[in-house]
């Protein structure tokens, strides 16, 4: 069974310093940096009341908790959050996900030895095999498991009985989701980007687990530049650290994190070369847009999933790019941020 349990491993990522997803030693810090209980957890203030009510009344009833979906961008914090709701209620945890099950029985072993109220986490829960979301479905309904013993004619189904427990599964692509599964859910909570204070917040605690010493425009410096993302926002820092001990005194002020930041090639808003070509082949060769998706994505030579789910979400929030019905399109603030003039038609369109 211990096949089906991985340990955060991922597929091999391009080596990004501002990607989201998990890159080179990203693991080993992640699992120092990460909060381990509510009050600990910083920003998503609506996650969090939501989460602390369903937690305090399954807990005052000594029922399991509902199930849980967690959907948004990577490394905002859904895995940390499935281990701290697992730490408040005082159950197990046990992390698998959608891509390591393969067979009908990883996921029965699994599902057979469930503990009372323990939490079983599946990432990527999107990527589940549809043979065995069929088996999910009555264990998450009614803790019941249905299992055919023999083939053919001779066949029986043999009902086995689950104890009860809280399955909290996550996704960067929610809409990928089939209808039955999504509606299993009890709880479906939203991960939003982080805000540049909340952010600073977070790099202050980081810097102060890692023994760094770092001041508040410091921080805010490293954090304006991190994508509204934690897992960035801690990245940025390792490679600050690493400039400020070499070349500054240690300390992590605007100076050096602004030096740093330079030096490695962040720019002011986190962007990097793929924001920026895309951005840029929206605006010169697709005048703007709007552009379809395969077509922006053959153009940059990159994969269109990884567009919709590592590139556009951020630059769509901070207002650069616009998803139309008809295509991608280019805004105002991105013309402004390459010093170009919009033209005229196009501005007729918003
Ligand atoms: N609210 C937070 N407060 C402090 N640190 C956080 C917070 N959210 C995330 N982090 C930090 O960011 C890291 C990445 O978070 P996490 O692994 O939970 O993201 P994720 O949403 O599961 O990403 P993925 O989609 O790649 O699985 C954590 O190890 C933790 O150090
Ligand atoms: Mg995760």
């Amino acid at each position: 069974m211990s096949s089906s349990i991985d340990n955060e491993n991922r597929e091999p990522a391009p080596e990004r310093l501002v990607s989201a997803r998990v890159v080179d030693d990203d693991a080993s810090y992640e699992l120092k940096l990460r909060p381990r209980r509510l009050r600990e957890f910083i920003g998503q203030q609506k996650v969090k009341d939501n989460l602390q009510v369903a937690i305090e009344a399954a807990r005052s009833r000594g029922e399991a908790l509902d199930h849980i979906l967690l959907y948004g961008p990577p490394g905002l914090g859904k895995t940390t959050l499935a281990t701290i709701i697992a730490n408040e209620m005082g159950a197990a945890f046990q992390q698998t996900s959608g891509p390591t099950l393969q067979i009908k029985g990883d996921l029965t072993a699994i599902l057979t030895n469930v503990r009372d109220k323990q939490v079983l986490f599946i990432d990527e829960v999107h990527r589940l095999q549809p043979a065995l979301e069929e088996i999910l479905y009555s264990a998450l309904e009614d803790y019941q498991l249905d299992i055919i013993i023999g083939q053919g004619p001779s066949a029986r189904t043999h009902t086995l009985e689950v104890k009860p427990f809280t399955f909290i599964g996550a996704t960067t692509r929610a809409g990928l989701l089939s209808a039955p599964l999504r509606s299993r859910f009890g709880i479906v909570l939203r991960l939003e980007f982080y805000t540049g204070e909340e952010l600073r917040v977070i790099l202050e605690r980081s810097a102060e687990i890692l023994g760094v010493e770092i001041d508040s425009a410091g921080a805010g410096e490293i954090a304006a530049r991190s994508r509204g993302t934690p897992r960035i926002a801690n990245r940025l820092l390792r490679r600050v650290r690493d400039y400020a001990q070499v070349r500054g005194t240690g300390r992590i002020d605007v100076a050096t994190a602004r030096s740093a930041l330079e030096m490695l090639e962040v720019d002011q808003h986190g962007f990097d070369e793929v924001d920026r070509r895309l951005l840029l082949t929206i605006i010169e060769k697709y005048q703007g847009g709007p552009v379809g998706l395969n077509t922006l994505a053959a153009a940059l030579a990159e994969e269109p999933e990884a567009i919709e789910e590592m590139y556009e979400p951020f630059l769509i929030q901070i207002g650069f790019l616009d998803r139309t019905p008809r295509g991608r399109m280019a805004t105002q603030l991105a013309y402004e941020h390459f010093g170009m003039a919009r033209p005229r038609n196009q501005a007729a369109l918003f």
